[in-house]
């Protein structure tokens, strides 16, 4: 595991952003796993200014997201839909062909679960997936105590993680119970691994996944296995680190 020291979020932003397009200079029709959350916007705004300079070309890219919650059409303002198109899609040259997102609108979970493996498979896995960290240590959804060996799958969302997504909806109510998230065992096939974590309310569970067992209570801690994992982290999120 290495870990990419950011003075803030802005560095962490950039730091991040330099090393996912340097992937798409190396290989140009590489598949990019993308993370929603608010800790990727920068990365993102950030890949789009160098687009708009001439410095990428995301035409030959194919990205595929790592969940999206159920019940939500794609035109909801806060579908992971959306949120990728606004952040980045709409932004830059992708083709809208080549992008993929769990279909939330799928009400069989088996169906919609089977379709997006099968995409991902279709697509020869992950050369890069970018991942954001939950404050109870998932990645993707993937809840604490999932299996290590899921692969897409319907979860059910933990209080916690309904809290922290609050404060996108208009009601507590209207915040989705449920999502379909590419599972460890896929993001664990990704030939490299970006992590961004930004703020002092993550340092804990950073450093519980960096340096804590490795189990399924948090999920992030499956990383330690992985051989090409890079942490783009800042300061604050480095303080409970040495
Ligand atoms: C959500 C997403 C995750 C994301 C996490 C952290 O649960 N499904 O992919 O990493 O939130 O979000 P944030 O970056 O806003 O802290």
């Amino acid at each position: 595991m290495k870990i990419i020291r950011a003075k803030d979020y802005r560095d962490m932003s950039r730091k991040a952003a330099n090393i996912i397009s340097a992937q798409i200079i190396m290989k140009p029709d590489c598949v990019l796993g993308l993370a929603t959350g608010s800790t990727p916007v920068g990365a993102y705004e950030q890949l789009v200014e160098w687009y708009n300079k001439g410095d990428l070309d995301f035409a030959g890219v194919t990205t595929v997201n790592l969940d999206e919650y159920r019940g939500i059409a794609k035109e909801h303002p806060q579908s992971y839909y959306r949120f990728m198109q606004e952040k980045l899609f709409s932004k830059v040259n992708i083709r809208p062909e080549r992008t993929f997102i769990p279909d939330g609108m799928e009400a069989d979970a088996e169906k919609a679960c089977r379709a997006y493996n099968e995409i991902i498979e279709k697509i020869g896995g992950i050369d890069m997936q970018l991942l954001g960290l939950g404050h109870n240590g998932h990645i993707g959804f993937n809840e604490p105590g999932t299996a290590f060996e899921a692969q897409t799958h319907l979860v059910e969302l933990t209080e916690s993680t309904k809290k922290a997504n609050q404060r996108f909806f208009a009601s507590d109510e209207d915040v989705p119970h449920q999502a379909y998230t590419m599972g460890i065992k896929t993001i664990m096939q990704a030939k490299r691994i970006v992590v961004v974590v930004s703020g002092r309310d993550k340092a804990e569970i950073l450093k519980a996944a960096v340096e804590g067992p490795i189990s399924p209570a948090v999920q992030a801690s499956v990383l330690q296995l992985h051989n090409h994992v890079t942490i783009v982290a800042d300061e604050e999120a480095l303080s409970c680190l040495p």
